[in-house]
């Protein structure tokens, strides 16, 4: 599919599962060289937009690990409003453990930099990013994102493998972007 609409709103094709499945595979190799021997690895996956990328990449990931979730929302509609809340905690040990925080995309990084404060306080062993998609030139934050699938040129909102536009187009396969004159009446 080249082109979906959802709600009011156009998008084109930006990423297909291919290329996913790909840049997947190269950020899991890189996982996979600096973890080799970590024997308490944990895999915290940020629900809802991460389910699809937290299942791919922990297929690919070749250490023994756990994996889990947590469910924090910061985003309404095509912006994010500015404050964390949580709505489903972490249940399961973090001390001393080696973390890595899976989300499907990091834009300003206000949800990453409070997920990092929310695992530090359980005492693991650390705490590191790792992300699909980078949208760097939007992000404020002051934590190293060091696992990026891929660094988006321009912040674009995106829909698809997990991203959603108002709940809409989670389920898409492939990954698409707001046309610029997204509008449908445009
Ligand atoms: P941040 O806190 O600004 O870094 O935003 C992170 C969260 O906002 C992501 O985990 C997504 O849930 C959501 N988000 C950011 N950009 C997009 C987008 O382009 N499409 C859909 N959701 C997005
Ligand atoms: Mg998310």
């Amino acid at each position: 599919m080249e082109r979906v609409r959802l709600g009011d709103k156009h998008f084109s094709l930006y990423m297909t599962a291919e290329q996913i499945d790909r840049a997947i595979g190269e950020l899991a190799d890189r996982i996979n060289r600096d973890y080799a021997g970590t024997e308490s690895l944990l895999l915290v996956g940020v629900l809802n937009g991460a389910y699809m990328f937290a299942a791919d990449i922990a297929r690919k990931i070749n250490i023994p690990c756990r994996i889990a979730f947590i469910k924090v929302s910061s985003y309404d509609g095509l912006a994010s409003r500015g404050e964390i809340a949580m709505k489903l905690p972490l249940c399961c040990d973090v001390e001393g453990c080696d973390v890595i925080l899976l989300d499907e995309i990091v834009e300003t990084g206000l949800t990453m930099s409070w997920l990092f404060g929310y695992i530090e306080s359980m005492k693991p062993r650390s705490v590191a990013a790792a992300t699909l998609l980078y949208k760097r030139c939007a992000y404020k934050g002051d934590r190293e994102i060091k696992y990026a699938a891929v660094t988006m040129a321009e912040p674009l909102f995106v829909v698809g493998y997990g991203l959603d536009y108002n709940e809409e187009g989670r389920t898409l396969k492939d990954i698409y972007i707001l046309d610029e004159n997204g509008d449908t009446n445009a």
